[in-house]
């Protein structure tokens, strides 16, 4: 049965209710959720509700477009899908769906490590650019076998994740017992050696000393990865204007500024607050991604006049997906283009180069 689209939508927000009454309780716990009080996965949105706007009239908008390049592709506008993992949790067809969705509004796609469909799977289905996004494992040999599997069904760049070398304290799930149902699993990271379990001798540290922090990815591996693969390297997670520079010296093709959608460490700001510092360290050598928050496409614009090329969405996007599969997430793409859009005509912005600081009130 194909979904329909429910005729109230006008809004990209509108369909959180609908995806969350088509969710599980403890899916939902898992999707929406961040960590521990929520303070980042709250300050992303409202951070975006801080910023106003100041327009320009009587531009010259004849010729217009939300064109850009962006590592190696070219693409109609500045929004991604941002990587989401066990997206069967929102529907039975999980990133499959999301992949046609991606692909029939020509939206490149961060696909997870955690998928719950194979990545070549996925690759098959998508007419669309599609980016892999790695952790890189305690079992390196399999995260070298999971990039060689990537580059061979044609992903054009790889996103290490560097904000997680453990889970965020997860209280909503926890919560809610979230636990993986039967039949959604990251079916990627099958065959990978697991780690020896800790032995917790009383009175020791819980965390470290462990196997998992013990073998946690620092530069050298993102070298090591540079090393191994011709792909585009971009980070993900990256925060402070410090690490930002780090990973530039590095070499990467970009750096995505995040907070993991407030579910890693509760208590770091919004990442479009932090958004101008890095620009500032960064200034212009790689391109920069923002994801966390964005739920409009003025806050696209926002995004991009403080110093983003292009923003990522996750949750908007795995709404749309809940609640009707890839014409949801198809959907969802359409309002945050068409808005962003809106905003570039009523500022007198034709390209996205117009989109400047200058157009933030302050
Ligand atoms: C996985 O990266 C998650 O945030 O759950």
């Amino acid at each position: 049965m194909t979904a329909q689209i429910p005729a109230d939508i006008a809004a990209v927000s509108d369909y959180e209710a609908f995806a969350r009454e088509r969710m599980t309780p403890s899916a939902w716990a898992y999707l929406s959720g961040g960590a521990a009080d929520e303070l980042t996965l709250a300050d992303n949105q409202a951070a975006f509700q801080r910023v106003r706007l100041l327009n320009r009239v009587l531009g010259d908008l004849r010729g217009g477009h939300t064109r850009l390049q962006l590592c190696g592709l070219d693409l109609d506008y500045p929004i991604l899908l941002a990587p989401v993992a066990y997206q069967k949790l929102a529907h039975a067809d999980g990133e499959l769906a999301s992949a046609l969705g991606a692909s029939a509004m020509g939206a490149a796609l961060v696909v997870s490590t955690q998928a719950s469909v194979s990545l070549e799977d996925i690759a098959r289905a998508a007419q669309t650019p599609l980016w892999f996004q790695l952790y890189i494992q305690p079992d390196r040999e399999f995260t070298r076998e999971l990039v060689w599997r990537a580059e061979t069904v044609g992903y054009r760049a790889l996103v290490v994740t560097v904000d997680a070398p453990v889970n965020g304290m997860r209280n909503r799930e926890q919560r809610a017992a979230f636990a993986l149902p039967d039949g959604v699993e990251a079916v990627n990271l099958r065959g990978m050696r697991s780690l020896p379990p800790s032995v917790a001798q009383p009175g020791s540290s819980p965390l470290f000393g462990s196997p998992l922090l013990a073998s946690a990815p620092t530069w050298k591996d993102l070298e090591w990865l540079q090393s191994i693969t011709r792909l585009p390297v971009l980070v993900k997670g990256v925060m402070n204007p410090l690490d930002a520079v780090r990973a530039v010296e590095h070499g990467v093709a970009g750096v995505v500024v995040s907070n993991h959608g407030g579910r890693t460490l509760d208590g770091l700001p919004a990442t479009l607050d932090v958004l101008p510092a890095i620009a500032q360290a960064v200034q212009g050598r790689v391109p920069l991604l923002l994801d966390g928050g964005v739920r409009r496409g003025t806050d696209v614009f926002k995004a991009l006049a403080l110093g983003a090329t292009a923003v990522m969405i996750g949750r908007p996007y795995v709404h749309g997906l809940a609640t009707a599969g890839a014409a949801g997430v198809a959907h969802v793409l359409h309002l945050l283009r068409t808005e962003l859009e809106v905003a570039m005509a009523l500022t007198g912005c034709s390209t996205l180069t117009d989109i400047k600081a200058s157009l933030v009130w302050r």
